[in-house]
């Protein structure tokens, strides 16, 4: 039996309001948004690093930025369908700003969260590097070259995503990430200066261990005070240490402190629970630095027979993974897009998620950690072999190490993140490659250096006992991809380690596309033939749950095994959402995936519901697929629920009650089409717990606006998703509607995209139309920096068009 215990964390965010959100804040009043008032340029710009440059000419805007989800899909996009036919290509940035003359002797810092890829900046003409991979944090120290006052200076940016294709998704293109400006004093606590765990955690009390490092770049000894207080999450102090350094000159020294308090409330995924380090620096009677680390106290176990638990509370983990874009916003990071997204993950009941297959926005760990997620943050696609011409594997010898090092820093102290992934599928693993082991053991030795408290997997998709890497001794945590037929096997396969499926699935599915029967499975190939030598000609894959890649399963099939193996760990489903690229099986015009159970726009497809009825606790009743269909012809209905029983009425008459039995997810019932409405009465003990019902719809007639939320923050980069639905002339939805809808808004705000979930609309996502896609289409209202009444109104010809106000303030 082999063990792996992890303990608890730090977070790098304050809960500010979401807008604010990242690690920055980690020093309040020293820390600014740098986001706003650059100047951008798409192409090349020789000089343009100059600060005496002439940028006037170009286009102005505020970051995150992404400049490929603005473009028009187009077949010859170098990208491919893969990489979601939009362009890459090469672009500027260029920020002119001004620092007070009463900084001048203090440290002045710049933090990129991420800029796709291969960034080089300069501060004033000087140069200060470059950074190939896309998904990195980094930051530059901008003091020697700064000027103050009224002197201007000048940041250039240049963004190189020219060579394509460097990616199987959708990457986007630019500074897609938050930007940070930091001022400190000369004694500060490092960058990425905290790391916190909980070597003894118990329901009695916690030990915290904090180890603070603390830079001097003063060319003179120093003897500093830190005080280190923990607060709970009402503010209150539940523990303190206090420490004395002489910090030598131009150093940076670790103090190591313990602080232990009484019946701590742990952090999990029901209650994420978090506590705040404040680390207080004092030199020559004055505090010189104050650095906020927010931390989650739990302990987890990943046992080989028993599975994964958290506090001691045996429990599957049940994950998606994600890309990292945002549908309509691109790659263009927004605080409020990914929690909407988590948030519908989480009412469907999934506790996991796995950053695939990069570092995430630390945003999403900022979010995981408070909502109460499980994360498998993963480092990399590939590593020195290729999947993609011109991908990382380029960049692989001169970076790794460094990108490796910068996440495992950035994000080892969050809580959420319980499994380290140093790389999914990646090729050295087949074909006995002598370079697979010795590269795996260097990778782990990276991350152990740094975290030693959370597994070490990679995703292996050569679920074999000889695979290199699995065999290397490297990975604590033996992570399969796919493979769910041999599962029961995993045990006597892979001796002495906990395994999980890092990615499982990929079954494949067109919201409100039904293709019967419903029982029998299509598996569809990787990439249809340009001339269409099967699938559905209007390149859509069935909702039923019956549709699924080959080397994949449909949600049911993987499902039932994890279910039935205790020791599985758990699982990251392939995906949550629909992501921009790999429309696998279809050629182009497809151009974003069917993978999700959500689709791209954020609305559910049906086996949404089959997770919510198995995986939460509320009562579920949904019922497949809407009722317009021909006269006579046998329709197949099904349910997923998890009241005890469903009974099933046609126009009132009763169709029959039925039960799950075995090992069934869901139950069907074969009913010849008759206009009306169906209905599934949910049963427990009796009782009738719920009902769902699906009605006939006539012609469209009038369209109906949902915001998710009415009254939204006037920070400039707050959202109100706003769900569009075409209606008969009942308030029924209309399932095939695809009416053009065009939006007009009032008030103080901006349309920041539509979409409609359709994987190949040609569409653009920034405009102020959209045709609805089975009868719904989605717009995005972004706040602006000033309070109002904002009236988004739509129209569509023939239709009775509808109207819908938020509030921002
Ligand atoms: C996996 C891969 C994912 C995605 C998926 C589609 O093999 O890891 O990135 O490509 O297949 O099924």
């Amino acid at each position: 039996m082999n063990r792996l215990t992890g303990c608890a964390f730090l977070v790098v965010t304050l809960l500010l309001p979401l807008a604010a959100a990242s690690f920055a804040n980690s020093r309040p009043g020293k820390t600014t948004s740098f986001n706003k008032d650059w100047l951008f340029y798409l192409g090349d710009a020789s000089g343009a690093e100059s600060p005496d440059f002439d940028a006037s000419q170009w286009r102005k805007l505020n970051l995150p930025h992404d400049w490929s989800i603005e473009a028009e899909f187009n077949k010859s996009n170098p990208a491919g369908t893969g990489g979601g036919a939009l362009p890459g290509g090469l672009g500027w940035y260029r920020k002119t700003f001004s620092i007070a003359a009463t900084d001048k002797g203090r440290s002045v810092w710049i933090d990129f969260d991420g800029v796709y890829r291969n960034s080089e900046v300069w501060i004033n003409g000087h140069y200060l590097g470059k950074r190939p991979y896309g998904y990195s944090s980094f930051e530059y120290e901008l003091t020697p070259y700064l000027n103050y006052g009224d002197a201007k200076n000048v940041i250039a940016v240049k963004v190189d995503n020219s060579k394509q294709p460097n990616s199987r998704w959708y990457s986007g293109s630019g500074i897609y990430r938050n930007v940070w400006l930091t001022v400190t004093d000369k004694i500060l606590v490092d960058h990425w200066g905290t790391y916190i765990t909980t070597p003894q955690v118990s329901a009695q009390s916690a030990t915290v261990n904090v180890k603070t490092k603390i830079r001097n770049q003063l060319s003179s000894l120093h003897p500093v005070m830190l005080t280190t207080t923990v607060v709970n999450a009402a503010g209150a102090r539940v523990g303190r240490a206090v420490s004395k350094e002489e910090l030598h000159p131009d150093s940076v020294s670790e103090v190591s402190q313990e602080i232990t308090f009484k019946e701590p409330i742990l952090w999990s995924v029901d209650k994420p629970y978090l506590y705040k380090a404040i680390s207080e620096v004092e030199a020559g009677g004055k505090v010189v630095d104050r650095y906020e680390t927010p931390f989650g106290v739990r302990h987890f176990n990943f046992d080989r027979d028993k599975g994964f638990s958290l506090n001691g509370t045996p429990m599957k983990i049940n994950g998606v993974c994600d890309h990292h874009d945002l549908g309509a916003l691109g790659a263009a990071i927004n605080t409020r897009a990914l929690e909407r997204q988590l948030e519908i993950l989480k009412g469907m009941g999934v506790n996991g998620i796995r950053t695939s297959h990069n570092p995430p926005a630390p945003e999403l760990l900022d979010l995981a950690d408070r909502m109460g997620f499980i994360v498998m943050d993963e480092a990399f696609d590939m590593w020195k072999i290729e999947k993609t011409r011109f991908d990382y594997h380029l960049d692989w010898d001169q970076w790794h190490k460094r990108d490796l090092e910068d996440m495992l820093l950035r994000d080892r102290n969050h809580p959420s993140v319980c499994i380290w992934s140093i790389g999914n599928e990646i090729p050295e693993q087949w074909g006995n490659n002598p370079e697979a082991g010795p590269r795996a053991r260097e990778l782990a030795g990276i991350v152990k250096e740094l975290d030693k408290t959370r597994p070490i997997t990679s995703a292996c998709n050569n679920v074999d006992e000889k695979n290199p890497i699995i065999t290397s001794g490297a990975l604590d945590l033996v992570g399969t991809n796919y493979a769910h037929t041999r599962m029961g096997d995993f045990l006597k396969m892979f001796p002495d380690r906990p395994i999980i499926g890092t990615e499982t699935v990929s079954s494949l599915a067109t919201r409100g596309h039904y293709d019967m029967p419903s029982d029998e499975i299509r598996r569809w190939p990787h990439k249809w033939d340009e001339d269409f030598k099967g699938g559905n000609p209007d390149l859509t894959c069935s909702a039923y749950d019956n549709c699924s890649a080959p080397w994949g399963s449909t949600q049911e099939e993987t499902l039932k095994q994890v279910k039935k193996y205790d020791f599985f760990a758990g699982q990251f489903i392939w995906t949550g959402f629909d992501y921009i690229g790999e429309p696998t099986p279809y050629p182009w015009p497809a151009r974003s995936s069917y993978f999700g159970i959500v689709d791209l726009a954020g609305f559910p497809k049906d086996t949404y519901y089959l997770y919510q009825s198995e995986w939460t606790k509320k009562p579920v009743v949904h019922l497949l697929p809407h009722w317009n269909w021909k006269p006579g012809q046998t329709i197949d209905v099904v349910a997923y629920f998890n009241t005890d029983e469903v009974e099933l009425f046609l126009n009132g008459k009763s169709l029959g009650t039925k039960r799950k039995t075995g090992d069934e997810l869901h139950v069907t019932w074969h009913v010849p089409f008759e206009a009306g409405t169906l209905k599934a009465v949910g049963r427990t003990g009796g009782k009738v717990i719920l009902t769902d019902e699906v009605k006939t719809a006539g012609e469209p007639a009038k369209i109906v606006l949902t915001a998710d939320r009415n009254a939204i923050r006037a920070d400039g980069s707050d959202l109100s998703f706003v769900t569009v639905k075409v209606l008969d002339k009942n308030g029924v939805v209309v399932p095939n509607a695809d009416n053009l809808v065009r939006f007009q808004l009032t008030g103080p705000a901006s349309i920041a995209g539509v979409d409609n979930g359709s994987e190949t609309s040609m569409e653009s996502f920034k405009a102020d139309h959209r045709k609805a896609f089975n009868g719904l289409c989605l717009a995005i209202i972004q706040s602006k920096e000033a309070p109002g009444r904002i009236t988004l109104k739509a129209t569509s010809e023939g239709l009775e068009g509808a109207a819908v106000v938020i509030v921002s303030k």
